[in-house]
């Protein structure tokens, strides 16, 4: 696991009781609250993998409003640390007959179950901002996608020192635990990461509607016989980076 960062968080803001109590919280009123302003994220995800074939794994699949967008080609499964919103999931599986979700389960993203290499793609469409180590949950995702394989992100990325992200500031500080989720949270992280990681690039990040709130993050792990010292220049070279 990478080291623990200065600048995220300010305080101790999250941890995995709380993130699944306020997800627990959330649950009944989930779809309701976030069904249609996280649209565009999960249906960028979805776009993205159409085009790939074999196993996905969906982190943080929540109550699975993004499992009717995947291709039926694709083999998916979902992991949520929390319980009721797994239900909502298999509810949703059930009812929308989706038989390209092969499974359901239970388990921390920062802490996974799967051997290395297991899928060909993962996705954590809204996770990283809700996980109290976001390193941790990116080198789970590195671990558990084969190399070559896809990394695909939707997040809230905060702006630098603008009014917006004073507000976040303050929301990071005094109600994350009861959100279960980090308001502020900067594009840093995961250059730091990527920095420190040979063996990833960054292949794509983009604002998304409504008024760029979130970010499309793509990153791929490196074929085993390319990793080289280019993944960090090749991060670099973004537009945003
Ligand atoms: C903002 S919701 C996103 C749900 C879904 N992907 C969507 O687009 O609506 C974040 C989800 O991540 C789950 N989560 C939080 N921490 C987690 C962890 N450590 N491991 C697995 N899931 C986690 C929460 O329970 C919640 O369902």
């Amino acid at each position: 696991m990478s080291e623990a960062r200065t600048y995220l968080p300010e305080t101790d803001t999250l941890d995995n009781e709380d993130v699944a109590a306020a997800y627990s919280r959330w649950a009944p009123i989930y779809d309701l609250t976030f069904e249609r302003v996280m649209r565009p994220g999960r249906r960028a995800i979805a776009a993205a993998t159409a085009r790939l074939d074999g196993t996905l794994l969906d982190v943080g699949v929540g109550t699975g409003l993004e499992l009717p967008m995947f291709a039926p080609h694709l083999d998916v499964t979902g992991v949520d640390l929390c319980e009721s919103m797994l239900a909502r999931a298999a509810q949703r599986v059930a009812r929308e007959r989706l038989s390209n979700v092969t499974g359901l389960v239970r388990m921390d993203a920062t802490c996974m179950a799967f051997p290395d290499s297991s899928f060909d793609c993962v996705v954590a469409p809204y996770v990283l901002t809700v996980v109290p180590e976001p390193d941790a949950l990116l080198d789970e995702l590195a671990r558990v996608v084969r190399p070559g394989g896809e990394i695909i992100l939707v997040n809230h990325i905060s702006g630098r020192d603008d009014p917006f992200s004073i507000l976040e500031k303050w929301l990071d500080r005094h109600v994350a635990p009861k959100l279960g989720w980090r308001p502020q949270f900067p594009w840093q992280v995961v250059s730091d990461w990527l920095d420190q990681r040979q063996d990833v690039e960054l292949l794509d990040r983009r604002p998304l509607a409504p008024f760029g709130l979130f970010t499309f993050i793509r990153l791929r792990r490196l074929p085993q016989n390319a990793v080289t010292e280019a993944a960090p220049e090749l991060a670099e070279e973004s537009e945003f980076a």
